[in-house]
């Protein structure tokens, strides 16, 4: 399916988000992470979204989610189906048509069972049985329903998140860091079920350094950069040595993975993407 074909699911326009923060008593100055984010996805489609550690690909999550903290200011555009994300829309779609795995692991509740926090938000009567199943696809024991999160490695946490995610009516989802320090196994199974998401017709904004496996299901990929985004690409254009990619930026990035001889000098200029 060509690009323009895809209803567009998710329009992230010229986001910017800025930070009031007191320095030294009652001064105040203002950061500006997030200058110009543009993302779009459209339904059906996997979307990557990469770029070094601090480039804002989390608060760009977190943006769409409407979880950023109270001292964050944005600017620019967000639409979700056409028609204006506004606060109060994001609060009720979190969690149901909006799907979120985050970064951190500290998102779940240390004080749940993890079984039955992967048991919110499914059907009551099956839902106990949607979880054992949920845990079985993602290599998690029965028995381990029944631990708290401070009981579970880092790995098994990371498959509770996902777990999480998986609901019927998903409409986006967006996918921070999902795989890191997990198993090869559960990580094919994880990207299965993202690609999975997005054959049902949803939306996938796949938040990732792992962009080798990432290629494996995504249609695009945004690069960001020092919270710009610098380029959007189709997947396919990351190959090779990068020839098809339009930025500088974007090549050294792909030239600096290990696959690709972490060749960190690029036109003389040494690549910033080591950090990846
Ligand atoms: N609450 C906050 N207040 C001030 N600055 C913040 C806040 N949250 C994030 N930042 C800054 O915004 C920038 C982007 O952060 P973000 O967490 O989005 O990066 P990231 O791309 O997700 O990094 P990583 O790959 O390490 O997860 C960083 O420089 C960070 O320090
Ligand atoms: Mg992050």
């Amino acid at each position: 399916m060509n690009n323009s074909d895809k209803r567009k699911l998710l329009q992230v326009e010229n986001l910017s988000i800025s930070f009031s923060q007191y320095t030294r008593g009652t001064k105040k100055r203002i950061i500006r992470p997030i200058a110009d984010l543009h993302v779009d996805i459209g339904e059906g489609e996997v979307v990557a979204v990469v770029g070094a550690s601090g480039s804002g690909k989390s608060l760009l999550a977190h943006s769409v989610l409407g979880i950023l903290p109270g001292n964050a200011v944005c600017g620019g555009r967000i639409l979700y189906r056409g028609e204006e994300l506004t606060d109060k829309r994001k609060e009720q779609l979190r969690g149901r048509e909006i799907s979120f795995i985050p970064q951190s692991v500290n998102y779940l509740d240390p004080l749940m069972r993890v079984g039955r926090q992967v048991q919110i938000g499914l059907d009551r009567s099956t839902a106990k049985a949607a979880q054992e199943s949920l845990f079985a696809r993602y290599g998690l024991k029965s028995g381990d329903g029944r631990l708290f999160p401070h009981e579970l490695s880092g790995g098994m946490l990371r498959r509770v998140l996902f777990a999480t995610s998986v609901r019927e009516g998903v409409k986006l989802v967006i996918a921070d860091e999902p795989t890191p320090g997990i198993h090869p196994q559960a990580l094919s199974e994880i990207l299965r079920q993202l690609k999975q998401f997005a054959i049902d017709g949803a939306g996938v904004m796949l938040i990732t350094h792992d962009i080798i496996s990432a290629l494996e299901i995504a249609d695009r990929v945004v690069v960001i950069k020092d919270g710009a985004t610098v380029e959007i690409a189709e997947a396919a254009a990351f190959e090779g040595k990068g020839e098809r990619l339009k930025t500088e930026y974007a090549q050294s990035l792909w030239r600096a993975l290990p696959q690709n001889d972490f060749d960190l000098e690029f036109n003389g200029r040494e690549a910033d993407g080591q950090c990846l």
